[in-house]
């Protein structure tokens, strides 16, 4: 016998307010990946923040989308500034390993502190683009600035096209291009303050119309013991602060 449906709970989003959307949307749309975008200014000092409001949306060209908010009064996140500015950004991958990094890069300080080095870490001048890349995180994409997209007064989506990647050594295989998710240890952001690791990572293959017209259905096959926690790393105890 078929248990009924409970009725849905239903919103019309445009009688939402914009505060009400973002909340649906952020508790909803997860988990998010996160990009700690690092840039410079036109003087040369470095900025990184964290931005969930972002994915790879092609592979040919290689484009990823940011998402980013305008400050209270109307003017840019100095990585907004900074995409304006000098035309490209990195796209560092926040790893369990950087969390609590990220989350100092999060502090909303003002232009002149260099959050690589107020979070501890190595930064590594760019390849092909003028902005550096944090040695320390799995993966970084060096971008350059494809199209801002003007979508309305509170935030703009940035386009960037990825021009080179660095990996961490063990990260991919160079021969196969196969990114190793364990090794890359990857947290994605869920909605109010929380983040979900990647750590019960499992495979489910995609069935041919065939292998599922035939019954040949996959069962998801658990890949690797999750990486070691880092000895010594303060415990995350109360909540992280950011969006
Ligand atoms: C995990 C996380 C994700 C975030 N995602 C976004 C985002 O998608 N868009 C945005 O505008 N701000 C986002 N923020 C807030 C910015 O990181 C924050 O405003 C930061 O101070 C901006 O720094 P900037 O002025 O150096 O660019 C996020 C914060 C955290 C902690």
């Amino acid at each position: 016998m078929q248990v009924p449906l409970a009725d849905p709970i239903d919103f019309s989003f445009p009688a939402l307010t914009a505060r009400e959307r973002y909340k649906l949307l952020i508790g909803t749309v997860v988990p998010r990946p996160i990009a700690l975008v690092t840039t410079v200014d036109l003087a040369g000092v470095p900025n990184a923040a964290p931005f969930s409001f972002f994915n790879c949306l092609s592979a040919d060209p290689a484009l990823v989308a940011l998402g980013v908010e305008f400050k209270a009064d109307g003017r840019n996140k100095d990585t907004g500034r900074n995409v304006r500015d000098t035309k490209c950004f990195t796209v560092n991958i926040v790893s369990d390993a950087i969390l609590e990094g990220m989350n100092v890069t999060a502090v909303p300080f003002d232009g002149s502190v260099d959050e690589i080095a107020e979070a501890g870490w190595t930064a590594r001048p760019g390849t092909v683009v003028s902005c550096p890349w944090i040695a320390e995180a799995p993966a970084a994409l060096e971008c350059r600035l494809h199209s801002i997209l003007e979508i309305g007064t509170s935030r703009e989506i940035i386009l960037g096209e990825v021009l080179h990647a660095h990996f961490r050594n063990g990260v991919v295989d160079p021969k196969t291009l196969h990114v190793d998710p364990v090794a890359l240890d990857a947290v994605g952001r869920m909605g109010g303050h929380g983040y979900a690791s990647t750590r019960d990572y499992f495979d489910l293959p995609t069935m041919s119309v065939a292998d599922y017209g035939e019954g040949r259905h996959p069962t998801r096959s658990p890949l690797a013991a999750p990486a070691p926690r880092r000895s010594g790393r303060a415990q995350r105890t109360g909540p992280l602060r950011g969006r």
